[in-house]
């Protein structure tokens, strides 16, 4: 984590004067005194995964993994972890091997779509495919819409004994809908801890099951999340604790009028790690009138569409870069003897050491236009990296919102819109 492009319109004793606050939000989060006290169990959860869950969890992954297709049924905080870990780490374009080693990963309930979801029925048709459905509360619309369609299909598939074969629930361990309805089945099931919040339960059995599913080490990603738990514990200096050092920074720049941070990426695998820290952020953070905005933005594909509004539009936001170090490959730009292109300059340059001159080029840029920069450097991207990365994110995230002087573990917002719908779908009760 590096933060020396923030100063400017802060200084380094504006973010180190935040050090008594963040000692204060520590200690809230580590003794759960603060506001959402109960909902702290992703604290610890890294550390304090038993060897019989991952076991659990790898054993189901791998019956599933006979499938050729498992949808992952869930919405926001049950869907956005799973699609930002499996997109970071599968293969790029594995969809068109035929000799594929992981399943292919689908989604549903994450909208309310009738031609999405007759689409994904027709492709389906008479297959035997997986299910993992998400439901911490197990009443959320969309996913339950989704699941009784699927449910039928696969039924109609493969008969209904059969099925309960290819269905796995994660919900609520003794109550919801699905609960109830997964008990009655017969499905097996993994259950969402009661004090893990949605956007924080990518590192439960919601997240879990379905990467192992689509063939990500479990173990690495566990790993990474709990040396990232070690090293921003509370015990841990303000000036060497990277969480404590974003939350303060971010606090810093939204008091001196930055209200919209944009999480930048420079590889394409990261575009949901983006979407799930929006999430996070979001909701944790967006309420009481207050909040700093969460955006997300793909360079360098967004420098040609955003980068304008980046650059030179109104002053309010600051950034944060997640940069990878290395790359997984090695692809030189060739050289051509005509030089029609005019691009023999860069020939024999690794496409990395290009994207690399693009990201400091446009931080220099963007610094230069009154965008603070922070910079968060993975080495690679790989199960362990994104399981610190993660969990990096979640342990700021709770600082964070203290610091702003909110709940960061509560949504009554999200609550509106859907009475407005119940009425007007005429739900009992409403
Ligand atoms: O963070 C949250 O609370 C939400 O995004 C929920 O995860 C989302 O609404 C899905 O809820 P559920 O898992 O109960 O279906």
């Amino acid at each position: 984590m590096n933060i020396d492009k923030a100063f400017g319109l802060i200084t380094p004793s504006q973010v180190n004067d935040y050090e008594p606050e963040v000692k204060n939000a520590m200690e809230m989060l580590h003794r759960g005194t603060g506001k959402g006290g109960d909902f702290l169990g992703w604290l610890h959860l890294p550390s304090s995964i038993k060897e019989t869950e991952l076991e659990d969890i790898e054993k189901t992954a791998n019956r599933l993994r006979q499938c050729k297709v498992v949808v992952v049924i869930g919405i926001g905080g049950s869907y956005l972890g799973t699609k930002a870990v499996v997109e970071a780490l599968s293969p790029g374009f594995d969809l068109l091997l035929t000799n594929r080693k992981n399943p292919v990963m689908l989604y549903a309930g994450h909208l309310i779509g009738e031609d999405y979801l007759s689409e994904l029925c027709e492709i389906l048709a008479g297959e035997t495919f997986g299910i993992i459905n998400i439901s911490k509360s197990g009443t959320t619309t969309e996913p339950a819409i989704a699941f009784r369609v699927l449910k039928k299909l696969l039924e109609e598939n493969i008969g209904k004994e059969s099925s309960k074969e290819y269905i796995v629930a994660i919900t609520d361990k003794t109550r919801g809908a699905l609960r109830t309805l997964a008990d009655k089945e017969g499905y097996k099931t993994f259950v969402i801890p009661d004090d893990v919040g949605g956007r924080f339960s990518v590192l439960t059995p919601c997240g879990l099951l379905p990467v192992a599913v689509a063939g990500v080490n479990i173990r690495d990603l566990v790993k990474g999340a709990a040396d990232m738990e070690i090293a921003t514990d509370e015990k841990i200096a303000f000036t060497d604790n990277i969480a404590a050092i974003y939350a303060a920074t971010r606090n810093a720049l939204y008091a001196a009028g930055k209200k919209i941070e944009i999480l930048a990426n420079y590889h394409p695998k990261l575009h949901y790690i983006g979407e799930w820290w929006k999430q996070l952020y979001g909701e944790s953070e967006g309420k009481d009138g207050k909040g700093i905005f969460p955006a997300s933005v793909d360079f360098t594909t967004d420098l040609h569409s955003m980068g304008q509004w980046i650059q030179d539009g109104e002053r309010t936001i600051f950034e944060t870069v997640i940069s990878v170090e290395n790359p997984t490959f090695n692809l030189t730009v060739p050289e051509e003897a005509e030089d029609l292109d005019g691009l023999n300059y860069l020939s024999g340059k690794r496409i990395d050491y290009i994207n690399k001159m693009a990201e400091l080029g446009t931080q220099m840029a963007h610094v230069e236009g009154s965008v603070p920069n922070l910079k968060i450097t993975i080495p690679e991207l790989s199960a362990y990296y994104i399981g610190q990365l993660l969990y990096f994110f979640e342990k700021a995230c709770g600082i964070s919102g203290y610091l702003l002087g909110v709940n960061p573990f509560d949504q009554p917002g999200v609550e509106a819109y859907k009475k407005n719908m119940f009425t007007l779908l005429q739900k009992p009760g409403y």
